[in-house]
């Protein structure tokens, strides 16, 4: 069995409030996840549960294939709340006192500063860190034990534009290193620029799971542009593998088959005697396909 997380039917009631309802997840080795949902959704509350800080009312979860146990526990890095730093101290310090609570070495206390790119400010206190560098340390200590799976939750919330990109980045370096990252946002951009699969949670229902890719691959498009818009238009109706053609001011967009290159459409058009001023292939954007999945589900 390859799943590294696989919860069943997992729901948490607060009262009469449903925060999770019957939530069926399945992660695989590698995965970066995205648990993408509006405010209130339910986030917090499953990683909550699968941290083991958050009681289910009904169902559960494995961890590499087992039920949870402390063993399994410590094979996961969190970030759950900002954790707590002493703020006189260094980031150094604070990670050394951080290694002794969780009985692993010092010696990868270097290495993880680094990944977070921090190494250089080690040795300042954390009071005088800037919110992205704190959240920055937050991650290097939920490394330090090096543990084959991450989990956080909103790791980019309150940060600026460029404190986002850096977050992304250690994300996308920590998932190439083969670790499993399951991840809370409500950002779409943010789950389609580092999640490899995702799913849609809203008021505690489950309302897909799939692929990042697979999701965008609907949406992929083609723009060409000539300078008679209308006989493109036309000559392009007639080729295989064309789906739909969106007129736009100084363009036209195709939706076709993923098989169609542009290598082809340019020498279709230069065979009938049309050269083409613009070429390009668009990337989906993971918003339609979440509104289309909010709107299947209305
Ligand atoms: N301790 C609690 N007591 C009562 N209700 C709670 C508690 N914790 C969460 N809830 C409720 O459960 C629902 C899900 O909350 P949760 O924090 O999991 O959402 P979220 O998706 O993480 O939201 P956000 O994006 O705001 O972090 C919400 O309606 C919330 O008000
Ligand atoms: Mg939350």
């Amino acid at each position: 069995m390859d799943y590294i997380l696989e919860t069943k039917q997992l729901t948490k009631q607060y009262g009469r409030l449903t925060a999770l309802n019957q939530l069926d997840l399945s992660i695989k080795k590698g995965m970066v996840f995205g648990l993408l949902g509006p405010n209130g959704s339910g986030k917090t509350t499953t990683l909550g549960m699968i941290l083991d800080v958050i009681k289910p009312n009904s169902g559960s979860y494995e961890w590499f294939g087992k039920a949870p146990h402390a063993d399994s526990r410590k094979k996961i890095g969190a970030i759950l709340e900002t954790p707590c730093f002493y703020p006189y101290l260094s980031a150094e310090r604070n990670l050394q006192i951080i290694a002794k609570i969780k009985e692993c070495p010092t010696s990868r206390i270097d290495h993880v500063l680094k990944e977070v790119g921090l190494f250089e400010r080690k040795n300042d206190s954390f009071k005088t860190y800037s919110l992205g560098m704190k959240q920055r340390l937050a991650i290097a200590s939920a490394l330090l034990a090096d543990p084959p799976v991450m989990i956080l939750d909103e790791p980019t919330n309150g940060l600026d534009p460029q404190g986002i990109v850096e977050i992304r980045e250690i994300i996308q370096q920590i998932a190439a290193t083969g670790k499993t990252i399951v991840l809370a946002s409500h950002l779409l951009d943010e789950v389609q620029k580092v999640c490899t699969d995702f799913c849609v949670l809203r008021k505690g229902e489950k309302l897909y799971q799939g692929s990042v890719e697979e999701a965008l691959s609907d949406q992929k498009t083609i723009e060409v542009a000539a300078s008679d818009l209308s006989s493109l238009a036309q000559l392009l109706e007639n080729l295989e593998g064309v789906k739909k053609i969106e007129k736009l001011p100084e363009s036209l967009s195709l939706t076709t088959d993923p098989s169609i290159t542009t290598e082809q459409i340019n020498a279709y058009l230069f065979e009938h005697g049309i050269t083409a001023s613009l070429l390009a292939k668009k990337g989906g954007s993971l918003e339609k396909q979440f509104l289309k999945i909010l709107n299947e589900n209305d």
